[in-house]
């Protein structure tokens, strides 16, 4: 018999219920009791890929009987969903778990994990293993569909248990999910990565790029679909790969199709590399009106001898007649990007040249970094010859023209009317509604009640660098 597991409906605002067909998952009968009457603490760093991983942690603890406490206090599991993209990120994870070290000595049987990214690091398994006792259950991204029975060892045995493959292995369906948001869905589309730009660690703490079938993407979405999610947001290091390791051509356009076929309303997709784009895929965006015409598309850099350090596979000029070409086939496109400042060898020139390839392209956003040298990747290896202060210099003079941009872009709206979906009401005021535009626009608005995971038309009176406000069209 079928066997299907729902899950509880723990959210006020959350009035479906998801039913998820766990028949397939290992064990299930042997896990399924554990977590009874205890309560999970989960955090989760870094992007999207890990947020996704975070709803599958979530899943499964919930079928183990756990449910949720945002209180470290409160909590029987706690667990660290890790991002090793930067260092700083990782001295805060380190800082994080340093501090539950206090919590352990007061409660110890309170269980203490941490997964995703940075195990994968062997550096960071030594030091777990050297200087935080506390932490009893590490395991890496290619295991994630192992936690249950790996908790299960460690409640069982009362042991501490470290598991990371070096392998990433075949791609594991049907994980039980509890989404995070209630109108939007993140769906993996490929795991991994086979890029390699010299200062990333991802490659390494994600493995091989490997695409999900066709149809278990598509019924993912459907279910979305069915249980009224309205966006989905396709998830993979460069989504434009999609396909290759199954020797499919042109694979992205193809699911991208599909995809839209399905009817969702609303279609993103995270991230996309430049290298790879295709023009079929571009024509697609354009035909399918439920394919958002917002674009993340990191360029890193705006000077060609940097972007060839960094192994980017394109050069400034390439960057810009691809931004050009999309424009003038979609005039309504918004793109958003990521910066690196502070690369290995970047001279002031050469970042003058970022600086002028933002004002070409006026990026409604970006995520803009300082170059952090990440163990075993080839960048590490280079001459890092700028000062610290030069480095925070170029992000601030960056920073600065990136929010200019995204202000006079914002203005532009004021005054118009744009389709958002409402996503729940402002954390800092609940009478204040807040969503994403089909620009992908951040809209703090009022209007009348019950329109949570709804469509509407939202007239823009104000606008901010990273947001705007308006206020519904009512009587449409
Ligand atoms: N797959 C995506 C990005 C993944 S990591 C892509 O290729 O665009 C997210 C961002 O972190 C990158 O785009 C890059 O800007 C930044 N990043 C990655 N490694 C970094 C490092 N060593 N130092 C600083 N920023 C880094
Ligand atoms: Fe990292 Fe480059 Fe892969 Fe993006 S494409 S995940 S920056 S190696
Ligand atoms: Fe961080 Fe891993 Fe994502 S290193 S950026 S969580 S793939």
């Amino acid at each position: 018999m079928k066997k299907k597991y729902i899950l509880p409906n723990q959210n006020e605002e959350r009035k479906r219920q998801k039913e998820i067909s766990y028949e397939s998952f290992p064990n299930y009968e042997t896990i399924t009791n554990l977590g009874e009457g205890k309560k999970y603490y989960l955090r989760t760093y870094g992007c999207q890929a890990n947020v996704r991983d975070g709803e599958s942690l979530s899943g499964m603890l919930e079928m183990m009987g756990f449910s949720n406490t945002d209180s470290e206090w409160d909590a029987d599991v706690l667990i660290f969903n890790t991002c090793a993209v930067r260092q700083t990120a990782e001295e805060r994870v380190f800082g994080e778990i340093g501090n539950l070290k206090r919590i352990k000595d007061k409660f110890p049987e309170k269980i203490i994990v941490m997964c995703g990214c940075m195990p994968q690091e062997e550096v960071v398994v030594q030091r777990i293993l050297k200087n935080y006792p506390q932490v009893d259950l590490v395991f890496g991204t290619h295991n994630l569909y192992r936690f249950p029975e790996l908790l299960k060892e460690v409640i069982e045995k009362k042991a501490r248990v470290i598991e990371v493959l070096s392998e990433e292995g075949r791609v594991v369906e049907d994980i039980p999910v509890r989404r995070s948001l209630i109108s939007k869905g993140f769906v993996n589309i490929m795991y991994g990565c086979d890029k390699f730009c010299t200062y990333c660690i991802v490659p390494y703490t994600r493995g091989k790029e490997r695409s999900r079938k066709i149809e278990d993407i598509i019924k993912e979405i459907e279910l979305l679909k069915a249980n009224n999610y309205k966006e989905v947001i396709l998830l993979g290091q460069n989504v434009n790969a999609y396909g290759k390791d199954l020797g499919v051509e042109d694979g992205f356009t193809d699911l991208l199709r599909q995809c839209a076929k399905t009817g969702i309303e609303r279609i993103r997709f995270y991230t996309s590399h430049p290298r790879d784009y295709k023009v079929s895929t571009i024509e697609i965006m354009k035909e399918y009106p439920n394919i958002m015409k917002s674009l993340h598309l990191p360029v890193q850099s705006g000077n060609t001898n940097i972007l060839k350090k960094m192994n980017r596979g394109y050069t400034r000029e390439d960057y810009l007649a691809l931004y050009d070409d999309m424009k003038a086939r979609i005039p309504e496109i918004t793109f958003t990007t990521d910066l690196i400042v502070g690369f290995p060898t970047e001279t002031r020139e050469e970042f003058e040249d970022t600086l002028s390839l933002v004002d070409h392209c006026q990026f409604d956003m970006a995520y803009s970094f300082v170059y952090s040298p990440r163990s075993g990747t080839p960048a590490a290896n280079m001459e890092d010859n700028i000062k610290s202060e030069e480095k925070k210099e170029r992000l601030q003079e960056l920073n600065d023209k990136l929010a200019y941009y995204a202000l006079n872009n914002n203005k532009a709206y004021v005054g118009k009317v744009l389709k958002v979906l409402c996503e729940g009401t402002s954390k800092t005021n609940k009478e204040v509604y807040t969503g994403y535009s089909e620009e992908n626009k951040l809209v703090n608005f009022t209007g009348p009640n019950n329109i949570i995971n709804e469509i509407v038309e939202v007239e823009i009176t104000e606008a901010h660098s990273f947001s705007l406000n308006g206020k519904v069209i009512e009587n449409k």
